[in-house]
Formats: C-alpha cells, sequence, structure tokens
C-alpha cells in the first residue's frame, strides 16, 4: 500500500507537533548484570545498549502516552485534535482500547479514539492510519501516539530480552494539508508475514489460551523472541520496506538526510543503513541510553533528535520499523519546522 496512490486533490497529513516521554527511572548495565547471567561487554557489543528507562511499579502504558501526547499537542499548538490513535503493544488491560482513555485525560474526550496492535512497527501503523482519517476527510487533526511499558512484558529473568527493551512512549500530530509540504506524511509502505508469528509472541492471556480452559503455561505470560532468526528478517524487511518507500518518494539513497529505523539493534541498525548505502553519519540513534522501546522507539528517536539538533527542518527523513506479527514498514517524509517537547 502506498500513501502516494491516494487521489492528488485528497487532503495530505501534515506532521505539525512531536513530543515523547520516558519514565525517570534509569536501568543500567550493571543493574542488569547484578541479577543476570550477563555482562556489561556482551550487552553492549552485541546490541549496542547501556542503559534503558523502565516504569515503577503502577505505571502503565496510558500514563506514558498521556505524557508523550500532551507534549506533542504543546508543540503543535492549534486547534485540539478530533482523532487519537495510540499504537502499543502493552495496553493498560486486554479490553478495552487504552487509546480513549488517554484522550479523556489529555482533555480530547469525544474525540475518535483507538489502538493499533503492530508491536514495534505501531507507529508507522498508527501514522498510516491517521494519515487516512485525514485523506479521507474523517478527521482534520490526529493526535498519533506509539507507547510502550515492554519492561512489563518482559521475562525479568530472560537474559536474550530483559537487557533490550524499555519503556517509553513518542507522539506527533498530523493536521490537514497538501502534499508538497514540509512534513506531508509518506510514501508509507506496509507489510507483513503473520506465518511467522511465532518468532516474537507472547503465548497466554489471548482467546486460544483462554478457550483451551486451560491455565497459561510457566512463563508463556511472557513475551519470548527467537532472536537469531528475528535477526535476520529484521535486516531483510527493514532494508526492502525502505527501498521501496524511498523509491516511490524518488530519492536514491544519497539523497535520504537522515535515516530514522526501530532502534531494535545497534548491529540491526548498521546493518541496513549499510545494505541501504546510507552513511552511517546519517543514521539517528539512541539505543544506547533508550534500548529498544517497541512502538514508541521510532517517535522518541525523532523527538530527541529534534530537540537535540540533529534532525532538523527540510531534511529529507526516511523511517522503518519491523517487529512481531511480523509487520514491518517505512516511510518518507521531508521534516517539517517544528519544536519538539
Ligand atoms: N548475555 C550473555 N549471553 C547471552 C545473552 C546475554 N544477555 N543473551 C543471549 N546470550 C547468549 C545465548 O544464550 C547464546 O549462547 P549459546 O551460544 O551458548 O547458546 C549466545 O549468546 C548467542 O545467542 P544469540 O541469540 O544467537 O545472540 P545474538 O547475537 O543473536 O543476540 C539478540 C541476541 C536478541 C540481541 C539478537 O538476536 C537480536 O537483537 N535479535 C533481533 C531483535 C529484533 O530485531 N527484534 C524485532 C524487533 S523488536
Amino acid at each position: 500500500m502506498t500513501a502516494s496512490g491516494l487521489a492528488a486533490a485528497a487532503p495530505t497529513a501534515v506532521i505539525c507537533g512531536i513530543g515523547a516521554h520516558v519514565p525517570d527511572r534509569v536501568v543500567t548495565n550493571r543493574d542488569l548484570v547484578a541479577r543476570l547471567d550477563t555482562t556489561d561487554e556482551w550487552i553492549r557489543s552485541r546490541t549496542g545498549i547501556a542503559s534503558r528507562h523502565m516504569v515503577p511499579p503502577g505505571t502503565a502504558t496510558s500514563d506514558l502516552a498521556v505524557e508523550a501526547g500532551g507534549r506533542a499537542l504543546v508543540s503543535a499548538g492549534g486547534p485540539p485534535p478530533d482523532a487519537v490513535v495510540l499504537a502499543t503493544t502493552t495496553p493498560d488491560r486486554p479490553c478495552p482500547a487504552t487509546a480513549p482513555e488517554v484522550a479523556a485525560r489529555i482533555g480530547l474526550g469525544g474525540a475518535a479514539a483507538f489502538d493499533v496492535s503492530a508491536v514495534c512497527s505501531g507507529f508507522l501503523y498508527a501514522l498510516a492510519a491517521g494519515s487516512g482519517l485525514i485523506a479521507s476527510g474523517t478527521a482534520r487533526q490526529v493526535l498519533v501516539i506509539a507507547a510502550d511499558a515492554f519492561t512489563t512484558i518482559v521475562d525479568p529473568a530472560d537474559r536474550g530480552t530483559a537487557v533490550i527493551f524499555g519503556d517509553g512512549a513518542g507522539a506527533v500530530v498530523l493536521r490537514s494539508g497538501r502534499r508538497d509540504e514540509p512534513g506531508a506524511v509518506g510514501p508509507v509502505v506496509l507489510g507483513s508475514d503473520g506465518r511467522l508469528s511465532g518468532l516474537i509472541e507472547v503465548r497466554a492471556g489471548g482467546s486460544r489460551q483462554r478457550s483451551s480452559g486451560l491455565p497459561a503455561g510457566p512463563g508463556e505470560e511472557y513475551f519470548r523472541m527467537r532472536g537469531r532468526e528475528t535477526f535476520r528478517h529484521a535486516v531483510e524487511r527493514m532494508s526492502a520496506a525502505s527501498r521501496e518507500a524511498a523509491r516511490a518518494a524518488g530519492w536514491r539513497p544519497a539523497d535520504v538526510d537522515r535515516f530514522a529505523a526501530h532502534q531494535a539493534n545497534g548491529r540491526i541498525l548498521s546493518a541496513v543503513a549499510a545494505e541501504l548505502g546510507i552513511p552511517a553519519e546519517r543514521a539517528l540513534s539512541n539505543i544506547e541510553r533508550v534500548g529498544n522501546t517497541g512502538a514508541g522507539s521510532i517517535p522518541l528517536l525523532l523527538a530527541q533528535a529534534a530537540a537535540e539538533g540533529s534532525l532538523a527542518a527540510g531534511h529529507r527523513l526516511l523511517m522503518t520499523a519491523f517487529g512481531g506479527g511480523l509487520a514491518w514498514g517505512a516511510a518518507a517524509l521531508v521534516w517539517p519546522d517544528v519544536k519538539a517537547c
């Protein structure tokens, strides 16, 4: 699916605000080494991560989403959004969706609000959904939030995942605009392969296990990932989707000023950038400080890069993500003149 296929006359979603939030609590590699069979050297060299943020007891995804969403609204100014799309892997509860509560707490009660479930590709899927609401005339302003309290589903005793994931959220505000404006979203490329759903999963807690009448097996309530196999698919899918989005935008690799890939693993990021021929210095990264924050990864990265000045107005930005589902995506846009909050 490419957004460039939309009718020329249709309104286009334009990014006009961005915000992010991470919980205060920082967990360093040294903290993990104290309780897991691992080393700081292994974590840094195999993942590129030195520390990550973790929600304190009792904090939920909605708390992160409210903070990030509120900041994005401050960044945007302008009229209140009439829709809220929340990408998350870790909803507050299995039912109902978390977005309506987030909308109400931000002061957007009455707005359309729903969750998008696409694991680490959630932000790009939610961006596409929000852009579609604008293109169809259903909404004029959309708040797209991506938030995960990933540490709440990670097995603290699993060294293969506990060292990677952290918590965080990012959000953008979309307004109705023109396709040739900076910030106009698109082209967007999305894809999935459900045959490989078992590579990344939480087995228990859904209708499959509940209808069996059997309790969850040991550890089945936790997130499991077959890391080595996932690694290969991540590089292949993010490279291919990025190529497709860049081609649809009419960009060669040399035209890409900034590359923002889902912060899955430092080695994956380097491999994808190299595969695409994008110089390493154009690849944005914050994985060393925040780890893999799931759906929130890309908007958190963009907000931090915009605040620090490494992402600036006029930059041709290529984004890509990959995760459970399997689901992946990529999107191209020219970064607008927005102040990150
Ligand atoms: N500390 C020390 N050793 C560890 C470890 C840790 N934290 N985690 C795993 N190991 C060990 C394994 O047990 C294994 O030991 P063995 O050879 O004795 O069996 C060895 O390191 C290699 O394991 P492997 O899983 O092949 O490591 P890896 O280099 O692939 O790194 C990941 C593991 C998870 C970091 C990596 O596979 C990864 O990032 N995968 C993709 C993640 C991703 O893209 N997810 C999708 C988006 S969320």
